[in-house]
């Protein structure tokens, strides 16, 4: 019989990627944060491409924070402009890329042209098993608001936990096991405020344009090192 392994490797099954610091990259470039955000996004296929090597359900990436729009114009135009771009790429390759996509947030900000490909997009890719949720125009306090009100829209009076989570944008996802933030600041910024309750939190000064592969394997290392014990002893 073989002997059990003392380190096994433990796996989260959802993990979340808070993207931060890519203006504070592009401005230590000498370069707009626009610049910064286009970078963001090349760190954001490899990452994605590199996690959809590993045994992981579910990835949420926070893209676009409810709180965002405060930004110059010039800026959210930019980054609206990368999403559009990004949301013809799945259009056209979707069915190599292989995973659900699921769009976290309240599409209603967003134009019909935009909201309707975003829901095209879900329902098209909707039969593959490895999700991938992209936060944009999400809230954490704006997705239990929108889960309170479509639960009393269902008229309904009293709910159990289960029934609340089922009614967060993140329904479809297991339960949330490891959030990364990267950019150096030790904050949750609106970010899956119900979801996080036994998450464990990984921070790292690495600035998201420079966060790759081997990021992903330090912090899955150490979520494997983490003694999780969900209020027990
Ligand atoms: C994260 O990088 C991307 C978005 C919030 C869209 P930032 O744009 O917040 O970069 P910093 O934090 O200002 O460096
Ligand atoms: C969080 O970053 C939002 C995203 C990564 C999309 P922010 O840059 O908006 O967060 P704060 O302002 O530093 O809290
Ligand atoms: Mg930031």
């Amino acid at each position: 019989m073989q002997k059990a392994d003392k380190n096994p490797i433990v796996m989260p099954r959802h993990v979340a990627f808070i993207m931060d610091g890519n203006g504070r990259w592009a401005n230590k470039r000498g370069m707009p944060r626009e610049y910064g955000h286009r970078f963001g996004v090349k760190a954001f296929r490899a990452v994605l491409e590199h996690c959809s090597t590993l045994d992981i359900e579910a990835v949420t990436f926070y893209a676009f924070s409810t709180e965002n729009w405060k930004r110059p114009q010039r800026e959210v135009n930019a980054i609206l402009d990368l999403m559009d771009h990004y949301l013809t790429e799945c259009e056209k390759k979707h069915e190599e890329y292989r995973f659900r996509l699921i769009f976290l947030g309240d599409k209603s900000a967003f134009d019909d042209k935009r909201r309707t490909r975003m829901e095209a997009l879900e329902r098209d890719t909707a039969h593959h098993q490895r999700i991938l949720n992209i936060a944009l125009n999400y809230g954490g306090r704006d997705e239990i608001v929108n889960a309170c009100n479509r639960l009393l829209a269902n008229g309904r009076a009293h709910v159990t936990a289960e029934d609340f989570a089922a009614a967060l944008y993140t329904a479809s996802s297991p339960e949330l096991d490891l959030i990364i933030r990267t950019g150096g600041d030790l904050r949750i910024s609106n970010f899956l405020l119900w979801q996080a309750a036994y998450a464990e939190l990984y921070f790292t000064d690495v600035l998201w344009p420079d966060f790759g592969p081997a990021e992903v394997d330090a912090a899955l290392a150490e979520f494997s090192t983490r003694k999780r014990r969900f209020g027990g002893v």
